[in-house]
């Protein structure tokens, strides 16, 4: 068990509303009919559903009709059905950030697919860098099949793609014919007021953008609810390859019922939390520049990215931190092709200000042990 567990993105676990929620369990469950007696289908429970499309209206003053969303288990099943959906075959190409979530890297592997990385700068993935990749396949007429792409606080680098890039993307997309899909898991996690843009979803778009959600930020990964939405006729197709009997209606009504009410206090009230540690990590970060080289300030998500001076040798350094305690993720978990990279991720939402305190200081004891 570690001391200090930096490695994954989780919220604050004592925000999580376990009194509401029974509560809400109390009032709803006796209420319902015989929907828990039956499958919830391929969209799930509409009330959630509504709630959805209600949090997404209230962020982006725009969102889908409830018959658009389909509730997931988390946002790690859409992001899956999405290679299940565009990948023919082994080999077959989707464009990511050369930086990219650990989870969806392994189930596009798993899927067979290609990963053709795409290099990343402060603001998100390099468009030139897209375009120059995709003029080359297109001439070899081995064309990626989609684009998945985290515009807003991009794990693991925390960056937001303003808006004149995601509209670029959205062209370039649109001159290759690729689909877009938009990893939005953190949309909610902000801790400044000046950091919005608008999701790829609510802009114009030639061709089909599929937009994923997740409770697991928000609220705890154990919840397992999420969703995704996208146009007709796209989305038939994809709830056609759903096999799982769609998402639990007892999990999606508890958290209606509390939802329907307090889904925005609670996120002022969690974000509030997480933004002090968030700012203790920084400032403990900034106390050691020998060992931390550079850091990103993200504005949002559960992220800082941290680059290792270059004579580190990483695997020493994250065996040092192991026999400490002190648990991290490292940066080649990120890296498309595993390329062992000088950079770390720090999580900075479930630990506790003092394992912040005394965390980050060892941590940098690790990094400066494992100098070459
Ligand atoms: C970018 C991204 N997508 C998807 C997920 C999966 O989360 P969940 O399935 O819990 O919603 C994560 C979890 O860390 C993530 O960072």
């Amino acid at each position: 068990m570690e001391n200090y567990p930096f490695g994954s993105g989780r919220p604050d676990p004592a925000s999580f509303p376990k009194r509401e929620l029974a509560e809400a369990a109390m009032r709803i469950l006796p209420e319902m009919g015989n929907e828990l007696a039956l499958y919830p289908g391929a969209l799930g429970y509409q009330p959630m559903r509504q709630v959805m499309a209600d949090r997404l209206l209230r962020r982006e003053g725009i969102a889908p009709s409830v018959e658009e969303i389909a509730l997931t288990n988390g946002s790690m099943q859409p992001v899956t059905l999405m290679a299940q959906m565009f990948i023919d075959q082994p080999g077959d190409g989707v464009v990511m950030e050369e930086f990219c979530y650990s989870g969806t890297i392994g189930a596009y592997n798993k899927e067979g697919a290609e990963l053709v990385s795409i290099p990343v700068d402060e603001h998100g993935m390099r468009m030139d860098a897209l375009s120059d990749e995709l003029k080359k396949r297109a001439a070899k007429g081995k064309l990626p099949k989609f684009i998945y792409v985290l515009a807003t606080f991009q794990n693991p680098t925390g960056a937001i793609m303003p808006l004149e890039r995601r509209k670029e993307l959205l062209q370039i997309a649109a001159q290759y014919e690729l689909p877009v899909v938009e990893d939005h898991c953190y949309a909610d996690t902000v801790y400044e007021d000046d950091y919005y843009v608008p999701s790829l979803y609510t802009l114009p778009s030639e061709v089909p953008v599929v937009h994923i959600e997740s409770l697991s930020k928000i609220l705890g990964p154990g919840v397992r609810l999420g969703c995704f939405f996208t146009k007709q006729p796209l989305l038939g197709k994809i709830l056609q390859i759903r096999r799982d009997g769609g998402t639990s209606s007892l999990a999606a009504a508890i958290v209606y019922e509390y939802f329907r009410e307090h889904l925005w206090s609670h996120v002022n009230h969690i974000n509030a939390i997480v933004k002090e540690k968030r700012d203790l990590m920084f400032e403990m970060l900034g106390q050691c520049p020998d060992a931390f080289e550079w850091f990103s300030r993200p504005k949002g998500g559960l992220f800082i990215w941290v680059k290792l001076p270059d004579a580190t040798d990483v695997i020493e350094c994250e065996q040092i931190a192991e026999s400490r305690g002190i648990d991290y993720a490292t940066g080649k978990a990120f890296h498309v092709h595993h390329d062992d990279v000088p950079y770390l991720r720090l999580a900075f939402g479930y630990a506790s200000l003092a394992q912040i305190r005394e965390g980050i200081p060892k941590l940098a004891e690790c990094v400066m042990a494992a100098q070459k």
